[in-house]
């Protein structure tokens, strides 16, 4: 005879593959916990890439050093040099640079004027005297272009107002604010 498990042991249903209470909704929640770990762990690890990064350009593009000025110096060096003949070259002592004092120039009439009395004179500031304007112009100059000289670096008091010395201005020279005087009566003998 055959020996016929089933018969033997009867009907035995097969258990449900998965637990019963296992629902969809657990599934879910499983599935949205883990995506959220699993970004979270994505963010960290990108942070960590891109201050690897960082770390690993920063210093190349800003750093001033030596070898990188050098390096720089040598992509930039012209392609031509001058031949000097090779005695030259080989006493070649080191080149001094001769980098020459800045001289200190006196401004001219003019550049004082636009430094530091045309905020007053060009529109007439406090009744002061317009350049060019001939009638404020001619009785001041009748007293003579020294007077006005010194009115001008020691500062005055007129009838119309107050001109401080040297319009404010006390590191201009003497001799410059007296330019702009000449520059100021040139204006109006024009
Ligand atoms: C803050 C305004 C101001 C500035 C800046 C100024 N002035 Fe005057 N200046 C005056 C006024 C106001 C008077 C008229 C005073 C009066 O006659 O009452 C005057 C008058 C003068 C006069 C006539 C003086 C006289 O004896 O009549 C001269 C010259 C003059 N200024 C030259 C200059 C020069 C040069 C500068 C620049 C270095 C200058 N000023 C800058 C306000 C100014």
């Amino acid at each position: 005879m055959i020996y016929n498990h089933n018969l033997t042991l009867g009907f035995c249903p097969a258990p449900p593959l998965t637990p019963p209470e296992f629902t969809l909704s657990q599934d879910q929640k499983f599935f949205d916990m883990y995506s959220i770990v699993i970004i979270v762990v994505l963010l960290v690890a990108f942070l960590a890439y891109l201050i690897k990064i960082y770390d690993l350009t920063q210093e190349v593009y800003v750093s001033d050093t030596t070898e990188i000025q050098a390096a720089v110096a040598e992509r930039i060096r012209p392609v031509g040099q001058v031949n000097r003949s090779s005695e030259e070259q080989k006493s070649s002592a080191p080149i001094i640079k001769i980098s020459p004092e800045p001289i200190a120039t006196a401004m001219t009439g003019l550049e004082v004027y636009n430094t530091a009395c045309i905020a007053c004179h060009s529109v007439g500031v406090g009744g002061a005297p317009i350049t060019g304007d001939v009638t404020a112009w001619t009785e001041r100059i009748a007293r003579g272009a020294a007077m006005l000289k010194n009115n001008a670096v020691q500062g005055y008091i007129g009838s119309v107002g107050y001109m401080p010395p040297k319009g404010g201005r006390p590191d201009i020279s003497d001799a410059e604010v007296e330019a702009a005087v000449d520059y100021m009566i040139g204006e109006v003998e024009l």
